[in-house]
């Protein structure tokens, strides 16, 4: 087979990037590992940058999002039980959206499926010639061996997919921290405590109020690594929000059966270059965030718009700069993000080295944040998203 740009990873930036594509009439070809239901199921983040949310308007996948999606102006930080608000709308004039990014996943394969796409469950995908002018990729479906000539690869594969891997070693570095916690998070069919998030820094632990809808919520408390699920009934786990999100919020909260509960853990993680020869590395394939702020499903976003502005003026005139520049420019967003999740995973969650005066350092920072508008101001813009 041939195509134009071979896609490694039908997560939302494989989708993404192929649905933008077609509009600019580039062909590609989606390869995903994984069933379309796996994918779809996945829970995730759920909070749009408006960057993020426009951009799904020029993909034409916005239009759900706009129906169904909650618009956000503002956020709530608790610090020691009591809450105070950021006025992101009034200190940026941008609005976030909340929308999970199992729905919107949903609504890129509605679109990339009219071209018969993805192709699902692939497996051994290989890469090769990533320094000559028509490098390929090799896979295998069904049992039977395939091969797709191309002009570039665009690796979209997540954390743990194939194309970083494709980069020797010599050819680029890895930045890391792993925190010492994880989220422990619950879905349940309630109504949120509030109706917009609540990042809660207590002495026992960070806790987030989220949502997916207004029937919908989400709720996150950190956990040491070493928690087991089976240790966390639901009962402990609304017992143990209440108590770190505050009275105020407790009194909103509505408890009920958990329809999904998980461990992750968290990591800032970027490779550098995200380039290599004809390979284009996007989204988490790239880097990772921990998720304190919502920001990876919106760097996958922001990886895209670059990449398919530079592989469309390269095929509209032959431009080369923009493939030069894309590693760069999508870096220099990427680190600023990742500084974002960095600090404010550091001002919200117990570390087991948090002693006394780290915690002082910590509650006078939000007490700080809570009393100025500059910074507030610097907290809102980035949490918004900054612009691409
Ligand atoms: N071959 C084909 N597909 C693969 C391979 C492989 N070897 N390895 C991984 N994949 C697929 C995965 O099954 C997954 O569907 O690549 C996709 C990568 O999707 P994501 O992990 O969702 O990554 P990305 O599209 O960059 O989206 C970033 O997802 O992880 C969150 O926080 C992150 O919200 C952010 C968003
Ligand atoms: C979520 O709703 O899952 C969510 C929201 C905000 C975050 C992280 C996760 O910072």
């Amino acid at each position: 087979m041939r195509t134009q740009v071979a896609i490694i990873g039908g997560g939302p930036a494989g989708l993404l990037l192929s649905q933008l594509l077609h509009l600019s009439g580039v062909d590609s070809i989606v390869l995903e590992r994984q069933t379309r239901d796996y994918v779809e199921a996945r829970i995730r983040a759920g909070m749009l940058e408006q960057v993020t949310v426009d951009l799904l308007d020029q993909a034409g996948a916005g239009a759900r999002m706009r129906r169904e999606g909650l618009p956000h102006g503002g956020v709530n930080l608790a610090s020691e039980g009591e809450s105070f608000r950021i006025d992101v709308e009034g200190l940026t004039g941008k609005q976030m959206m909340v929308y999970g990014q199992t729905e919107l996943t949903k609504d890129l394969n509605d679109l990339v499926a009219t071209r018969d796409q993805p192709l699902f469950e692939v497996a051994d995908v290989a890469l090769h010639d990533l320094e000559g002018a028509v490098p390929y990729v090799t896979y295998r479906k069904d049992g039977a061996a395939h091969r797709i000539d191309c002009d570039f690869i665009a690796g979209c594969d997540g954390y743990h997919g194939v194309s970083r891997q494709s980069v020797p070693v010599a050819g680029g570095q890895a930045f890391e921290r792993v925190y010492p916690f994880g989220w422990l998070g619950i879905l349940a069919d309630v109504p949120p405590c509030d109706h917009e998030l609540i990042y809660a820094n207590h002495e026992r632990g960070f806790a987030l109020a989220s949502m997916r809808s207004n029937v919908r919520s989400r709720y996150y408390v950190q956990v040491s690594l070493d928690e087991k699920l089976e240790d966390w009934p639901d009962e402990r786990i609304w017992d143990e929000l209440a108590i770190r999100l505050g009275d105020k919020a407790a009194a909103g909260m509505t408890r009920g059966p958990s329809i999904e509960k998980s461990i992750a853990p968290l990591r800032s993680f970027v490779f550098e270059p995200m380039r290599r020869g004809r390979l284009f590395l996007a989204g988490d394939a790239a880097h990772i965030v921990p998720p304190t702020g919502a920001k990876g499903l919106n760097l996958a976003a922001s990886d895209v718009h670059y990449l398919h502005e530079a592989i469309t003026a390269w095929y509209g005139n032959g431009a080369q700069a923009g493939l030069d520049d894309y590693s760069a420019k999508a870096l220099a967003r990427v680190w600023k993000a990742e500084r974002f999740s960095w600090w404010f995973t550091s001002l919200m969650h117990r570390f087991p080295d948090t002693d006394a005066f780290a915690r002082k350092m910590q509650v006078a920072e939000l007490d700080y944040l809570r009393g100025s508008k500059a910074a507030q101001t610097v907290m809102a813009e980035n949490y918004v998203g900054l612009p691409f």
